[in-house]
């Protein structure tokens, strides 16, 4: 199979030296896998039997972390087919066609990891955690992500990317790049993936674990745009452009506002589950400071303190450790009943 790296062709309205041009052409050829032909070759039986093995305590926090990631991946595919799209054409961006080009292949992929994480649920575990349907047009979110900061985290995307496809100001564009290429998928959906990639240490889940080896390299293709137009951004303020100024103010501020909540997803999969799969909540924190001093500081050359980060998350940790998920968990659920029963009499 050959890559294309660099094009040999030549276009007139589109740039094919861009490197945006050149993630659209990976895209293509690398973000093709077929989730339905994944479905048929390697089947739902293997992950089926695993997880009828498991503990109460185990499914809980595979059904957790899971389902983080289906609400996530919903949340990017609507925002990335709407206000994404539209902020590529933003007259303060350079190659507008390029970077309008490769969002189709980024909306593409989100939707099909919604596609894949939707039927697994489904086929797999059991659809105690599904309320789509009190929510015909987007679904109501699981109870485990609406009870909790990770809920938080999408909301903010949600109004965020809606502002800078409004705006199409630089500042607000960056903001929303951030919280969407950075904080969700460079930070929350790697340290998910990182902790799914271990699931094989204690049950087996050929299904889920080959779909993520897919969904991972599609993710690095998202954060190098992610990065990329944050760098765009960052070097237009750095050359001194008015409009461009505060860009780099923004995406701190973005990542500060995110931390507390981002911290909650490695929480309520740890600790507060007594933490079956030893997932360890330490390791978690350390991976997540990791990824954030590579790219906030190594790769975008801004100044984050790593120890200030950390104070945020360990604030956070103690406002939570007083929480019984379970019983937040359970509320949200019991709410979300109530409104299925108005919503079946019609509210009478
Ligand atoms: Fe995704
Ligand atoms: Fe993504």
């Amino acid at each position: 199979m050959s890559q294309v790296l660099q094009s040999q062709y030549s276009g007139q309205r589109v740039d094919t030296g861009s490197k945006w041009y050149t993630l659209f052409q990976k895209g293509v050829e690398l973000g093709t896998w077929n989730v339905e032909k994944l479905f048929e070759e390697i089947g739902f039986e293997q992950d089926r039997e695993s997880w009828q093995r498991l503990s109460q305590n185990e499914r809980d926090q595979i059904r957790y972390l899971i389902s983080g990631f289906l609400d996530g991946e919903r949340e990017v595919a609507g925002d990335a087919a709407t206000n994404l799209q539209r902020i590529m054409g933003a007259p303060c961006l350079d190659g507008n066609t390029e970077k309008e080009m490769y969002m189709t292949m980024l909306t593409l992929t989100e939707h099909k990891h919604t596609q894949f994480l939707d039927v697994y649920m489904q086929e797999v575990m059991d659809d105690r955690d599904n309320y789509n349907d009190l929510d015909p047009r987007r679904g109501a979110r699981i109870p485990v992500v609406q009870a909790t900061g990770l809920g938080e985290v999408f909301e903010h995307q949600g109004l965020l990317t809606a502002k800078a496809a409004n705006t199409l100001d630089p500042v607000d564009i960056a903001k929303a790049a951030t919280n969407y290429h950075l904080n969700v998928e460079g930070i929350l959906a790697r340290v998910g993936a990182s902790a799914i990639s271990r699931f094989p240490e204690r049950a087996d889940f050929p299904l889920l674990n080959y779909a993520f080896k897919f969904v991972s390299t599609d993710e690095g293709r998202h954060i190098t745009h992610g990065i990329e137009l944050l760098k765009e951004l960052i070097e237009k303020e750095e050359a001194g452009d008015p409009q461009f100024q505060g860009v780099k103010q923004g995406i701190i501020e973005t990542l500060y506002q995110d931390v507390p909540y981002m911290a909650d997803f490695g929480y309520m999969f740890t600790d507060a589950l007594d933490d079956p799969l030893e997932l360890d909540f330490n390791e978690v924190l350390m991976r997540g400071g990791n990824l954030i001093d590579g790219m906030y500081n190594e790769t975008l050359g801004l100044d984050v303190d790593y120890m200030e980060v950390l104070n945020v998350v360990r604030d956070r940790y103690l406002e939570i450790n007083e929480w019984d998920i379970k019983q937040r968990v359970h509320e949200q659920e019991q709410h979300y009943q109530r409104k299925r029963g108005v919503a079946a009499d019609g509210g009478i």
